[in-house]
């Protein structure tokens, strides 16, 4: 029996995860805090669905879903830390309150992951693979999103910094960092501040109109895992380019190039 525990499972690429996981004949541990939301998509999938709801930011939550996968399962073999939060504004004007929801969800809801399930996997000793969602904005920055490309950035290092200490502790866990372009979803539910209106209605959009279908993208994923990838970019028109582009204006010591900001196209 294959087992995916997956956060952020109640909507977008979450829940896109989910159903691919279960059409793939996995069992699927479906945690979200959106009670109403998880309920519906888990009864979509059918009896491999089993939802728990789960608020990623509080630790005792995600031990309670480490123990109960376990528990249940006796193995867990891919964990998707998957929940994410957007915060659109001008940095200086967005609240503090934003700005530390942004860190809870995206950063500490990963931390909290790797320290209810890698412990487990550990004592386990058997295959198993970590899968953190960061974004192609944790290698590109965005203005009128800095809470978010902060701590995608993050999520990209911790990532990479799980990677080296399983390797050094030759552990039987891997790991791997999702890097989603575009993907219909709802990531940009909350209404924007002034500042970002413009913003927000492109990237609605454009997400509307030119963002995968969760379930084409969860496709994707689950072929890079089955090819044992580090790098999960399904999406290499979104990224590289841009990722190259950047590289080379570091490299050149050269400003930073904005897309869309004018004057410094
Ligand atoms: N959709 C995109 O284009 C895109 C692009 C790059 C990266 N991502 C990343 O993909 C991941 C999924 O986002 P999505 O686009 O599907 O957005 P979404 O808003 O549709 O889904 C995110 C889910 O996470 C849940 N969630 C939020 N905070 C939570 C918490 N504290 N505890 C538990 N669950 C919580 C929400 O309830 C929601 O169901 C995020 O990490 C996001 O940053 C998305």
């Amino acid at each position: 029996m294959t087992v995916a525990v997956i956060t952020g499972a109640a909507s977008g690429i979450g829940a896109g995860l989910a159903r691919e996981a279960a059409r793939r004949g996995m069992q699927v541990v479906l945690a979200d805090r959106d009670a109403i939301a998880l309920e519906s998509v888990a009864a979509g999938i059918g009896t491999c669905a089993h939802p728990v709801v789960t608020d990623v930011t509080d630790y005792a939550a995600v031990d309670a879903l480490a123990t109960l996968a376990f528990d249940r399962f006796g193995a867990v073999d891919l964990l998707f830390n998957n929940a994410g939060v957007m915060a659109t504004g001008l940095s200086w004007e967005i609240p503090a309150d934003k700005w530390a929801a942004s860190w809870k969800v995206n950063v500490d809801g990963i931390l909290n992951g790797l320290r209810a399930f890698v412990p487990r996997l550990i004592a386990a000793n058997c295959p198993a693979r970590i899968i953190n969602t960061a974004s192609v904005g944790g290698f590109l920055p965005s203005p009128l999103m800095a809470p978010y490309s902060a701590t995608k950035f993050a999520v990209v290092a911790l990532t990479e910094a799980l990677a080296g200490e399983l390797k050094m502790l030759r552990s039987k866990i891997e790991v791997s960092l999702l890097a989603p372009g575009p993907v219909k979803s709802d990531i940009f539910r909350d209404p924007p501040p002034q500042a970002a209106e413009q913003f927000h209605g492109v990237m609605t959009s454009m997400l509307a109109q030119n963002g995968l279908e969760p379930d084409a993208f969860a496709n994707r994923v689950f072929d890079a895992i089955e090819r044992g990838e580090y790098w999960i970019i399904p999406q290499p028109e979104a990224f590289d380019q841009g990722f190259t582009a950047r590289t080379e204006t570091i490299a050149k010591r050269q400003a930073p190039i904005f897309y869309g900001v004018e004057g410094n196209e």
